[in-house]
C-alpha cells in the first residue's frame, strides 16, 4: 500500500508523453517570458504595496528585495526542473517523477489553490479597478448589486463573469494567439508602471525616505511576507512545456527573466512612491488609492490617476488569462495520469488546444468568482503556493540523487545550499502566516486527501500499467 502511494512516474515516460506533440509547440521565449510577468504582475503592485508600507516606511524597497530573494531560491528549482522535465504539469509533475504520486497530488491540489482559487479572486478585484475606471473617466459607476458577490452588497459579480469569459475566449483560438494578446498587455501594464515611475519621480525628495526604516527589520520582514504575494506566478511558464518550442533552452531563462523583470519594476515602483509621498501618508484601509494619491500630489490634476486604473484593469485582465492558461495545462498533465477525469486531456483536432477543460476551468472560475466571497480561501492561495515551491526544491534535491545522469539544461547554482534555503524560506513564510488561514488550508488539504482515496488512486494510469518505482530506489526510473 505504502509503495503504491509513493511510486513515482519514470522522468523518460514523462518526458517522451509530453513530447507526443499533442498540444501545439508555438511559443518562443519572450513570449513565454511575458508568460511569467503576466501572471506575475498585477495586484500585488497596485494594491498590496499600499497595505505593506504602513508596516515599513520607505525601507518597503527592501522588503521587495528580500521577498525576490525568497523567490529567487524557488525560481532556480524551477528552472532546473522544467529545463530538465519541460512538460505542461509544472511542480505536479516534477513531483511525479521526483516524491511519487500521493505527493503529486497533494502538489497538484495545492497548485488548484495557487492557479483556480487565486484566479477568482484576482477577477473579483478586477470588478473593482474596472469601477475605478469608469469612475474616473466617465463619471460612472455599475450598480452595486451586478457587481459584489452576495454577502458583500450584490448578488452577482458580472464584471467578474466577464472578464473570465474574455480569457476563456482567448485561450480557445490557441496558445500562440493568447500569448500575443498577452504580451501586449505586459508591455501595456509595465508602460503604466514606468509612467507613474516618471511622474512620481518629478516629486521626489529625499527628505521623505528619512527616516528610512522606522519599524526596523521586523518591519521588513512583516512587509516582506506581505508582498511576498507580488511575485506569485513566476513560475507559471513551466506550464508551457509542451508548447514552448524550446522548452530547455527557453523555460529556464523565461522563469529567472520574468523574476528579474518584476523585481526591478516593483523597486523602482516602491521607491518612487515613498520617495514622493511620506510614508505616513500610505493608510492600509485605502491602499487601492495609494499609487493614485501619489500622482495626484505629484500633478495636481487627476488624468494620471485614470491613467493608473486602465494600467490596473489590463494588468489584472492579463494575469486572469496568463494563471487561467496554467490551471488547464497543469489538470492536462493529471489528467493525462488518470488522476482527473479523461475530459481535461481532450484537446480540438484543429486549434490543438484542450478546448472542454478550458470551458470547465472557465465555468468553475467564473461561479467562484461571481458568487463566493472569497476572503480567507483567497488567503490560502499563498500557503498552497509556497507549499508547491517546497516541494519543487525538495525536488531538485531528490532527482540530483536519484537521476544524476538525466541531460539538464539549467542547473542550479551552489547547490544544495539553494535549495534547502528554499524549502526553508518557504517554511518560513508558511509559519508567518495567520492560523485561521493555516487551518483553511489543513482543511483544504484533507478535501484533497479525501478524493485522491475516492477517486484518483483507484484511477492512476500508473497504478493500472503496475506499480512505479518507490523515490527511495537510486537509480530508478
Ligand atoms: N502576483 C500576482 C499579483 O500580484 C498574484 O496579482
Amino acid at each position: 500500500m505504502l509503495h503504491n502511494l509513493f511510486r513515482t512516474k519514470p522522468v523518460d515516460q514523462i518526458v517522451a508523453e509530453g513530447g507526443q506533440g499533442e498540444l501545439k509547440r508555438s511559443m518562443s521565449l519572450v513570449q513565454l517570458t511575458m508568460f511569467s510577468v503576466g501572471a506575475t504582475l498585477g495586484t500585488g503592485i497596485f494594491v498590496v504595496l499600499g497595505e505593506a508600507v504602513p508596516l515599513v516606511g520607505p525601507a518597503i524597497v527592501l522588503s521587495f528585495i528580500l521577498a525576490a530573494i525568497t523567490a529567487l531560491f524557488s525560481a532556480l528549482s524551477y528552472a532546473e526542473l522544467a529545463g530538465t522535465i519541460p512538460v505542461s504539469g509544472s511542480s505536479y509533475s516534477y513531483t511525479y517523477a521526483t516524491m511519487g504520486e500521493l505527493i503529486a497530488w497533494i502538489s497538484g491540489w495545492c497548485l488548484l489553490l495557487e492557479y483556480a482559487v487565486s484566479v477568482s479572486a484576482v477577477a473579483v478585484g478586477w470588478g473593482q479597478y474596472l469601477n475605478d475606471f469608469f469612475r474616473q473617466t466617465f463619471h460612472f459607476t455599475l450598480p452595486e448589486a451586478i457587481s459584489n458577490p452576495p454577502g458583500s452588497g450584490g448578488y452577482l459579480n458580472i464584471p467578474a463573469i466577464v472578464v473570465v469569459m474574455l480569457a476563456m475566449l482567448l485561450l480557445l483560438q490557441g496558445a500562440s494567439e493568447s500569448a500575443t494578446v498577452n504580451t501586449v498587455m505586459v508591455f501595456l501594464k509595465i508602460g503604466v508602471l514606468i509612467f507613474f515611475c516618471v511622474v512620481a519621480f518629478t516629486a521626489f525628495d529625499t527628505g521623505n525616505l528619512k527616516p528610512f526604516a522606522p519599524m526596523g527589520w521586523a518591519g521588513i520582514q512583516a512587509a516582506g511576507s506581505k508582498v511576498f504575494f507580488s511575485y506569485i506566478g513566476f513560475d507559471a511558464a513551466s506550464t508551457a512545456g509542451e508548447e514552448a518550442k524550446n522548452p530547455r533552452r527557453d523555460l529556464p531563462l523565461a522563469i529567472i527573466g520574468s523574476l528579474v523583470i518584476v523585481t526591478v519594476v516593483y523597486v523602482a515602483v516602491g521607491l518612487a512612491a515613498v520617495g514622493a509621498m511620506p510614508w505616513t501618508e500610505f493608510k492600509a484601509g485605502e491602499s487601492e488609492a495609494s499609487l493614485s494619491l501619489v500622482l495626484e500630489r505629484a500633478t495636481g490634476l487627476s488624468w494620471p490617476s485614470a491613467v493608473l486604473s486602465f494600467g490596473a484593469v489590463i494588468a489584472i485582465a492579463s494575469v486572469v488569462l496568463s494563471v487561467m492558461y496554467g490551471q488547464t495545462r497543469i489538470l492536462f498533465a493529471m489528467s493525462r495520469d488518470g488522476l482527473v477525469p479523461r475530459v481535461f486531456q481532450r484537446v480540438s483536432a484543429n486549434r490543438r488546444v484542450p478546448v472542454a477543460n478550458t470551458l470547465i476551468v472557465s465555468g468553475f472560475i467564473a461561479l467562484l468568482a461571481a458568487v463566493v466571497p472569497l476572503g480567507h480561501l483567497a488567503d490560502a492561495t499563498s500557503i498552497g503556493t509556497l507549499f508547491a515551491f517546497g516541494l519543487v526544491n525538495i525536488g531538485v534535491i531528490v532527482l540530483r540523487r536519484s537521476r544524476p545522469d538525466l541531460n539538464r539544461s539549467f542547473r542550479t547554482p551552489l547547490y544544495p545550499i539553494t535549495p534547502i534555503l528554499g524549502v526553508l524560506f518557504c517554511a518560513a513564510l508558511i509559519f508567518t502566516l495567520d492560523h485561521v488561514t493555516q487551518q483553511i488550508f489543513l482543511i483544504w488539504m484533507a478535501v484533497g486527501l479525501v478524493v485522491y482515496f475516492a477517486y484518483s488512486r483507484r484511477h492512476s494510469l500508473l497504478g493500472r500499467q503496475g506499480t512505479g518505482p518507490s523515490p527511495t530506489q537510486k537509480g530508478a526510473s
